[in-house]
């Protein structure tokens, strides 16, 4: 087989362009070469066939319904392991020993209080701010508070930053929820694993006592697992374009968290709940359905389709089969929303629209229904993605800041507006 490609331009001139491979996966054409060859550039809005970097982080073969994190399958690890180790192995690219995976989970309890003075930014909000406004307002102030963790090239430095976002998104976010509902910020204990402890900080009241849950928790880490990351999504490719300005790694986490927000990303999670609550009954499914289908409304079945997953979703398999069990555990699905959801489901994987445009049920799908049996609201569901996906965020910047050949994101355009004209005076318009 061959080791490039051949373009050809309309007027007849050719250039040879390399071919890359990485370890899995279909080949690319490296284009870099291709504007100084022959003055053009390539085409691809919404990048969907456009590879931005390398990376050894995550891998998704849509067709096949596999995601691997360094190379170990996602639905695997969250039977075997748990949030933290793999938190170690996307930021290092192996599974820790038992004294690394000690060292790391300590450090990761040992750093979860945030300033004091960043409380303060709470108050600065209206009661019903949403907390993805919060969130990344507060990871984007961090930039002015942790001035050790800023010198990229300093392997210490990024060591101390990953650390730090991954044990405070769970306390920033948990405050966000506490001052939405006018309640006192409950602050973290280091005597508590990880998602024990998010989730005392989001249901703790000073007045009486609260004890975790160990069901709660354990879907928790499994759904922190299933959305640790999933590699150059649209929120992990804005911190990667914000960061490789040089700007201070924690502004580049806000990017990011702002970018997961819109509901064709992760806040489909809210918009699903959203768009069960609308459907109200199973009564209503075949209405809704031709909505989806028809081009003039603009309702979307939430939580279906996926850019890279043309078959199914491994992590909404996991997901589906971890609803069961919590709603087991939290007395059944008394509104009815698993049932609606498992009919929705079924019926549009028979109808002829969603099976010819290859349209599954995604990550987001279930998962609000675990959320919600948990007791956690609506507007928290976003929130939760965040704390998942950090681990994601952190781990490619790091990739890439680490890499020497980085350079500046920044892409071209086609140009559609108006040729070069003389400006007029306003008197004469
Ligand atoms: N309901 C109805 N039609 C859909 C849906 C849907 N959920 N998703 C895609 N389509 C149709 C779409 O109208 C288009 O039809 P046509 O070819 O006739 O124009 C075709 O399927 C391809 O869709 P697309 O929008 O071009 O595909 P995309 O890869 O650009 O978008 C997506 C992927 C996830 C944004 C989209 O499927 C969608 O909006 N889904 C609902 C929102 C959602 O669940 N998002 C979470 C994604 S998974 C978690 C994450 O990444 O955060």
């Amino acid at each position: 087989m061959s080791d490039s490609y051949t373009v050809t331009d309309p007027s007849g001139n050719s250039v040879e362009l390399p071919k890359v491979q990485g370890t899995l996966g279909p080949p690319a054409v490296d284009v870099r070469k291709l504007y100084a060859s022959t003055g053009g550039f390539t085409f691809d809005p919404g990048f969907t066939s456009t590879c931005s970097c390398e990376s050894g982080i995550t891998y998704i073969d849509g067709n096949e319904g596999v995601l691997l994190y360094r190379g170990y399958r996602a639905d695997e690890l969250a039977k075997k392991s748990n949030f933290i180790e793999v938190c170690y192995l996307l930021l290092n690219g192996e599974l820790p020993t038992k004294a690394e995976y000690d060292e790391f989970e300590s450090a990761i309890r040992m750093h979860t209080m945030i300033n004091e003075s960043l409380k303060r930014f709470f108050t600065g909000f209206h009661y019903d701010a949403h907390p993805m406004a919060m969130l990344s307002s507060i990871v984007g102030g961090m930039s002015a508070f942790y001035h050790d963790t800023t010198n990229t090239s300093d392997p210490e430095h990024r060591t101390i930053f990953a650390r730090r976002m991954i044990a405070k998104i769970p306390t920033i976010a948990a405050a966000a929820y506490k001052y939405s509902v006018g309640q006192p910020l409950v602050y973290p204990s280091n005597d508590l694993d990880y998602c024990s402890n998010f989730l005392r900080m989001m249901f703790a009241v000073p007045a009486e006592e609260y004890a975790v849950d160990p069901v709660a928790a354990e879907a928790l880490d499994v759904l922190f697992i299933l959305h640790a990351d999933h590699e150059q999504n649209a929120s992990t490719s804005t911190v990667r374009l914000a960061g490789s300005t040089g700007c201070n790694p924690y502004a580049a986490m806000a990017s990011g968290i702002s970018a997961l927000w819109g509901p064709a990303h992760g806040g489909a999670n809210e918009a699903v709940l959203n768009m069960l609550n609308q459907i109200g009954s199973v009564d209503n499914i075949d209405q809704y359905i031709a909505k989806a289908k028809d081009k003039s409304d603009p309702f979307r079945l939430m939580g279906f389709g996926h850019r890279v997953y043309k078959n199914f979703d491994p992590r909404a398999t996991v997901i589906r089969e971890h609803c069961h069990k919590v709603l087991k555990a939290y007395g059944g699905d008394s509104d009815g929303k698993l049932e609606l959801a498992m009919r929705l489901e079924e019926i549009a994987l028979k109808d002829e629209y969603f099976v010819e445009k290859k349209l599954y049920p995604n990550v987001d799908f279930y998962s609000g229904i675990i959320y919600k049996a948990l007791g956690i609201p609506t507007n928290m569901f976003t929130p939760m993605f965040a704390i998942g996906r950090t681990v994601g965020w952190v781990a490619h910047y790091l990739e890439m800041v680490s890499d020497p050949g980085m350079r500046i994101g920044r892409p071209r355009q086609i140009y559609t507006g108006a040729d070069e004209r003389a400006y007029t005076d306003i008197g004469s318009r």
